[in-house]
């Protein structure tokens, strides 16, 4: 009897967090990601996400459309591959390329005062990936 109780605690906690932190996507969170995807990525990534933003022409590499990210992982939003790459965790195709480290330049466009320090909030981040999400096409 002990042993199962030990077990079942933490397994409820677990999918009590998951669910706060991330499959309840309300439609303010969606928003705030929208407005977040307008100030950071939309300039490279287009105002859709489908690429072809303002700056993308300088850039000598196309930014990928990012409406498709669900379509090229079989049916999967890749939440983890996306959270990883946009807070350089993961190894770019070009070392050089030019999307922007997030961990180490922060959301400036969204808080040019330099609010929240220039981190990346947990908060605005889940927003930002259920946007991204919302928009798979
Ligand atoms: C300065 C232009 C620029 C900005 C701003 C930018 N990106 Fe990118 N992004 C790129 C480029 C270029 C690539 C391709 C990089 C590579 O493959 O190494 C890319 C790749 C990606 C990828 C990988 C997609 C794939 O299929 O491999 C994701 C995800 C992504 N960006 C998300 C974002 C998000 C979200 C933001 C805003 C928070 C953002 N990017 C801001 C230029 C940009």
């Amino acid at each position: 009897m002990k042993k199962r109780s030990s077990l079942i605690a933490p397994l409820g906690l677990l999918l009590l967090t998951a669910c706060t932190e991330d499959t309840i996507a309300g439609p303010n969170a969606v928003q705030n990601g929208q407005e977040i995807y307008a100030k950071e990525c939309s300039a490279c990534h287009g105002a859709q996400g489908r690429g072809s933003g303002p700056a993308s022409y300088d850039l000598g590499v196309a930014p990928p459309d990012l409406a498709g990210l669900q379509r090229r992982n079989d049916g999967y939003f890749p939440r983890e591959f996306v959270r990883r790459f946009i807070m350089g965790r993961l190894e770019k195709d070009d070392p050089a390329s030019p999307m922007p480290d997030f961990s180490q330049v922060g959301l400036r466009h969204v808080y040019p005062n330099g609010g929240a320090n220039g981190e990346v909030l947990e908060t605005d981040f889940a927003d930002l990936l259920d946007y991204l999400e919302a928009i798979q096409e």
